[in-house]
């Protein structure tokens, strides 16, 4: 095409015109072969990498935690009843953890078998009875609360970790009596389980409670006949109980003539153990996926 200049300006027009329709051609060609080696190369990709006919290939996901889920359901329950959720350090003083609860200094629960300290006034908390006065200090009645947390104590067996989980309830008002309590837990206990189940209250002592209860629920394996897993007693027990004694009011500036308040206290272990046969603390939390995964 450079040297078109060079040719007779008669021969021009047609020299010119068959130059162009070579290169008009070669270009089409390099195109066209451009194109279908794209084309190759993109089916050989395909091939290769993506069978649109084959099965999907799950992406392996998580789930909650066992304990998770069962303190996200138990709280629930309670928030229908209008309990909120109160919370409270695990690193926790004397006072609050037995003090304030009327658990003097030389009380045997406090002994170095059963608490971790921290250092001299400073423990690991043993209960989330703690959260009861943190609340109480905080705030006016009406209160209703749950306070899941976990709690640390010197216990090591197939039923006891030194670390574990309990579920603290406080509820404060004018008229609060004993039976509050029996219908919260009665109602709890029947959510929980899905189960129609009795629940009974032992006399127990716990300081910071008068009169205070122990809590069973009538075996949901056996249905209150009698098995191993009750040890024959047609009931399993489920935690402790009772009306807020006066003197934890007097802790916290709470007028015990107006008001008067119940609480309890569950494991959040236990609790999950007796809902699917778990037959070892331990499996909480070891990790071991073959366990966790069934839930
Ligand atoms: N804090 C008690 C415990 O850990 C349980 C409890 C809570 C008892 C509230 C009575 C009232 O054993």
């Amino acid at each position: 095409m450079k040297e078109l200049g060079r040719v007779p300006p008669a021969e021009r027009p047609a020299i010119g015109a068959a130059t162009n329709r070579v290169k008009q051609e070669i270009e089409a060609r390099v195109a066209a072969k451009l194109a279908e080696l794209d084309a190759a190369a993109a089916r050989a990709d395909l091939a290769r990498t993506v069978d649109i006919t084959m099965p999907a290939r799950p992406v392996p996901r998580g789930h909650l935690h066992l304990l998770t889920q069962v303190r996200q359901e138990a709280v629930a329950i309670f928030a229908e009843l209008g309990f909120a959720v109160a919370e409270g350090p695990q690193i926790e003083t004397d006072w609050h953890t037995f003090e304030a609860l009327a658990i003097p200094k030389d009380h045997p629960a406090r002994d170095m078998q059963d608490t971790f300290y921290v250092a001299d006034e400073i423990v690991l908390r043993t209960h989330t009875s703690p959260v009861q006065i943190r609340t109480m200090l905080a705030g006016k009645p009406p209160i209703r609360i749950v306070a899941p947390g976990v709690v640390y104590r010197r216990d090591d067996d197939p039923t006891h970790s030194p670390m574990f989980t309990q579920l603290e309830g406080l509820a404060v008002d004018t008229d609060i009596s004993f039976a509050d309590l029996k219908g919260v837990l009665l109602h709890f206990v029947r959510r929980f389980y899905d189960q129609d189940l009795a629940i009974r209250f032992r006399p127990s002592y716990f300081q910071f409670v008068e009169p205070g209860a122990e809590v069973d629920m009538q075996c949901r394996f056996c249905m209150g006949r009698g098995c191993r897993l009750c040890k024959h007693t047609g009931w399993l027990e489920i935690g402790g109980s009772g009306v807020v004694d006066p003197a934890v009011f007097a802790h916290v500036g709470i007028d015990p003539e107006a008001y008067s308040g119940f609480a309890f206290g569950m494991g959040l272990e236990r609790m999950a153990m007796l809902r699917h046969d778990v037959t070892d603390i331990k499996y909480y939390y070891e990790g071991d996926l073959r366990f966790l995964e069934q839930f």
